[in-house]
């Protein structure tokens, strides 16, 4: 490498592409290992800047339509970047009881905030239920992410809360009242100071996003709890935490300027 290669700063894009390359060669690697496990899969595919170069670099390749069905998406707006680039997609609400059992091995997203113990914080661009249920419903969460992303302990960026309109009032005096609770549960010392509505967004369901700003951070334990406590409030769709309780990442690729770095579970 020349000093100039060395100096070269590598801008968040270009960091958010790598990682999405990197996603993109392990499933080819794994594919080509052992292509019989991939027999009638799907892809589930995430939504946000960084989701979109996967969606660009798998619609150039023709390896990828051949290996997978077709993909299933967490938003409207991935649906249309796939069908735009000829690649075939199918709905979740394409299916049905008596359908097959739909077999996807890799659900593929970013992230807002990531910790070391791949838990996550989504849902800057709204789509956090989806993202979830496809998540959940995949055998791994490969997440992609710059370095920007990683943190030590998640709660700085902005909770999003997906939310029944009818619901909006209920909703925002229990979360109120969570702050009041505190000391009587694990969550203590974590304070809700700011809760805001996102203005004029609208889910793919039609519902409403709150975004609940903290005062602190909170660690892994935590994050668990929150993520319960809040979704077992009436009125609210989900969360954007995604834990061991219902989803964390299995791979972090993580684009640093000095590299990818893989964490995985495993
Ligand atoms: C979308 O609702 C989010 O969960 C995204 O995955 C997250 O906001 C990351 O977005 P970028 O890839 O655009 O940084």
């Amino acid at each position: 490498m020349n000093t100039n290669e060395q100096n070269k700063v590598l801008s968040q894009d270009n960091l958010k592409l790598t990682s999405a390359k990197s996603a993109f060669d392990y499933i080819l690697n794994l594919y080509q290992q052992q292509p019989k496990n991939f027999d009638n899969s799907y892809i589930g595919i995430g939504t946000g800047s960084t989701a979109n170069f996967f969606i660009d670099l798998i619609s150039k390749n023709d390896d990828f339509k051949r290996i997978f069905k077709a993909a299933i998406c967490s938003s409207n707006v991935s649906e249309q970047r796939l069908v735009a680039n000829n690649f075939p997609i199918i709905s979740l609400t394409d299916f049905h009881e008596n359908s097959p059992k739909i077999f996807i091995p890799f659900y593929i997203d970013g992230a807002d905030e990531i910790n070391e113990n791949l838990q996550m914080i989504k849902g800057g661009g709204g789509a956090l239920t989806k993202e979830k249920i496809v998540a959940t419903m995949s055998q791994k969460f490969l997440c992609l992410a710059d370095e920007t992303k990683l943190v030590n302990k998640l709660g700085k960026f902005p909770l999003a809360v997906e939310v029944l309109p009818s619901a909006k009032y209920l909703v925002i005096q229990k979360l109120n009242e969570l702050n009041e609770l505190n000391e009587l549960n694990e969550l203590k010392n974590i304070k809700i100071i700011k809760i805001t509505e996102r203005k004029n967004f609208i889910t793919d369901s039609n519902n409403l996003i709150l975004d609940l700003h903290f005062a602190n951070t909170f660690d892994n334990q935590q994050a668990m709890i929150l993520e319960q406590t809040i979704n077992n409030i009436v009125g609210v769709v989900e969360n954007g935490l995604f834990t061991q309780h219902s989803k964390a990442a299995d791979v972090l690729f993580l684009a640093t300027q000095n590299g990818i770095k893989n964490i995985s579970k495993e």
